[in-house]
């Protein structure tokens, strides 16, 4: 069902008259179950379930929409998704690995879930990506959601933490802002937004894969080294140019350029059925607001320029990915098209995986928030024609 501004206008002003917080007037979604926000060049649209993004389109070299980003047409798939591949979502309170199932803090150590051989993937049972977010305020151009944590809610983590992400569009560029805090307890808290592209919306007849597209890193020639279960050794290593995790040596290298190396099956570990990338790279010395990364496709002519306050960028590949889930209608070149092997690219802009286990990395202060303290992140993403 689809609510006339009509009746938003009348529930606003009923909630004020009322003396109900505004929000009591949020609409609801609209009859797919998204919000969607919109400004010159850029629409972007949103489920509650994990704050997820649905769908993002951007102009294409022919001038015609293109929907950028992986998700399923319907929104109430998400929540019964068996494979839930973290679809665009914010995964927390503590994203990526935690080594070995265990952190220690202020001197006690925690057992946490043990969900990713022998690691705690994105904190474990009960993370943010499968929750339904509150919507907390809406206008055209921006969106917010709200989650509160409750302490121990997954295995461990410890103190009610409240966060909120505060999605908005302006100009080509998609702004994602995102706060915390942790009022009772220091606690483990690192976010990301989990957002999976192809920004050739798989219509490229030529591949579906996404090594045809191109990627640069300019501040990012030092990588963490990872085990086979894709949890960081502690090593920090530099790429050298044309090596198989090199993307800093210059402009516009293809992100395939390795596709036949040696060492490329199993550079994401998983002894050797892991193919491509599923691996942090650390930004060194980027000015402040700097493009830290770019992705472009020649096929749709799309480019994608991301900002970030964050110190480094997960890469993943989409090895995992089995052929199992559809595309969505405004993608692919048909019906029965699915999102197979190697046919994506999740970016997602982070700390350090695992910094809490690894003091030599300086990363713990900006890993642990307690009171008083209040957890930041920020990022935009940029499009324009390569
Ligand atoms: C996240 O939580 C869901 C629901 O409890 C669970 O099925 C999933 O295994 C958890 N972990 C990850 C990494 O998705
Ligand atoms: C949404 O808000 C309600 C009412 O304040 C609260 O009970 C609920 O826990 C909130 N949901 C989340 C995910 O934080
Ligand atoms: C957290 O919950 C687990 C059960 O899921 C319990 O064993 C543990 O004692 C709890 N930890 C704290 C600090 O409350
Ligand atoms: C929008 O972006 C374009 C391209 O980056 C720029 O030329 C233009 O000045 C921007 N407009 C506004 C209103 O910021
Ligand atoms: C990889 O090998 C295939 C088959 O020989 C070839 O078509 C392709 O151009 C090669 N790709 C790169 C990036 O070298
Ligand atoms: C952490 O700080 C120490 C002392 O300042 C420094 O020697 C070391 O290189 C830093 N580690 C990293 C990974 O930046």
């Amino acid at each position: 069902m689809r609510y006339s501004s009509m009746i938003i206008a009348a529930l606003a002003e009923a909630a004020v008259v009322c003396g109900l917080p505004v929000e009591a007037a949020i609409p609801p979604p609209d009859a797919t179950g998204r919000y969607t926000i919109s400004a010159p060049g850029i629409k972007a649209q949103f489920i509650p379930y994990g704050a997820s993004l649905t769908n993002l389109f951007v102009a294409g070299k022919d001038g015609k929409d293109v929907d950028v980003v992986l998700g399923y047409d319907d929104a109430d798939y998400y929540p019964k998704d068996p494979g839930h591949p973290v679809y665009n979502s914010i995964p927390g309170r503590y994203v990526n690995r935690i080594g070995h199932a265990q952190y220690t803090l202020d001197g006690v150590t925690y057992k946490t879930e043990d969900n990713d051989g022998g690691n705690t993937l994105h904190s474990g049972t009960n993370n943010w990506s499968f929750r339904f977010w509150n919507v907390t305020a809406l206008s055209a151009d921006s969106i917010t959601f709200a989650i509160s944590d409750a302490s121990n809610s997954s295995l461990n983590m410890i103190g009610r933490v409240d966060a909120s992400v505060t999605y908005s569009v302006t100009n080509s560029t998609w702004n994602i802002k995102m706060t915390a805090t942790s009022p009772d307890n220091r606690t483990p808290l690192m976010l990301t937004q989990h957002t999976y592209f192809n920004l050739d919306a798989y219509k490229n007849p030529a591949t579906p894969l996404i090594w045809d597209h191109t990627l640069h890193l300019p501040y990012s020639k030092r990588y963490l080294e990872a085990d086979q279960g894709a949890l960081p050794t502690g090593k920090i290593l530099t790429a050298a140019p044309g090596s198989i995790n090199d993307f800093a040596s210059a402009p516009n290298l293809q992100f395939g350029h390795s596709v036949n190396a040696t060492g490329f099956k199993g550079n994401c570990g998983a002894n050797g059925v892991c193919e491509g990338y599923n691996g942090y790279w650390i930004i060194d010395d980027a000015p402040k607001d700097a493009v830290v990364l770019t992705l472009g496709s020649a096929f749709s002519g799309v480019k994608a320029d991301l900002r970030t306050t964050q110190p480094g960028i997960v890469l993943y590949s989409c090895s995992w990915m089995d052929g199992s889930a559809p595309v969505k209608a405004d993608q692919g070149l048909s019906a029965a098209q699915k999102v197979v092997k190697s046919s994506c690219v999740a970016i997602e802009a982070q700390d350090y995986p695992d910094g809490i286990n690894h003091p030599e990395w300086n990363r713990t202060s900006a890993q642990i928030t307690g009171p008083g303290q209040t957890y930041n992140w920020e990022s935009s993403w940029t499009f324009g024609l390569v």
